[in-house]
């Protein structure tokens, strides 16, 4: 367990994937903005910047995504969810890392969430069974060079959960494997 003590640490071991969500509490025009503008900070391969983001707050459109989502149900109760997508090409060109440009992206939509007292969770839809992608371009609207990395759900946390601590021995490796 870390023994330094430093906010932006601690933020990172307190980050836990929340599935409960107060229905009722909206997550404020300023708390989206920042989730967003801290997703945009990520680092990106060739500064490429080929991430996305649709940030959805219908009612409805929430209800719609924890029916399509196979392991999505606490949508129903999250008031925001947030489209992590990516440029696949860019003027007929391959952009080779967009998926882990937008995975870098999600973490830190995670982050920026949990400094903010929101609670949220990373739905993977890219690589997921069921033609999931598909139904869900066609739902927003999607263009064709564009692909989803997954959803964030989020909204205010129902629940909590212990920080992470420690590191797990077997997954440490000093100079050698
Ligand atoms: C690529 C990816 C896809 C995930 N997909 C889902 C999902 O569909 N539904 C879900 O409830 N959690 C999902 N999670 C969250 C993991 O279950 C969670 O991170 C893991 O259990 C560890 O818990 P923690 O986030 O609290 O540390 C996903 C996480 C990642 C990185």
């Amino acid at each position: 367990m870390t023994k330094i003590n430093n906010i932006a640490i601690d933020n990172i071991l307190t980050r836990r994937s929340i599935r409960r969500f107060n229905v009722l509490v909206p997550v404020k025009q300023s708390d989206i903005e920042c989730l967003i503008e801290c997703a945009s900070a990520a680092p990106s391969a060739r500064n490429s910047r080929p991430c996305h983001f649709i940030a959805v707050t219908k009612r409805e459109l929430l209800d719609t995504l924890s029916k399509t989502l196979p392991h999505g149900k606490m949508l129903i109760e999250a008031t925001l969810a947030v489209v992590v997508c990516g440029e696949t090409e860019r003027d007929g060109n391959k952009l080779d890392y967009w998926e882990q440009d937008c995975a870098a992206a999600m973490e830190n939509l995670l982050l920026a969430a949990n400094a903010l007292g929101l609670g949220a969770v990373w739905l993977g839809v890219r690589h997921s069974l069921d033609n999931l992608e598909m139904k869900l371009k066609l739902m927003f609207k999607i263009p064709e060079n564009i692909a989803i990395l997954g959803i964030a759900a989020i909204g205010h946390p129902a629940e909590t959960k212990d920080p992470h601590k420690g590191i797990i021995p077997t997954s440490f490796h000093l100079n050698k494997w």
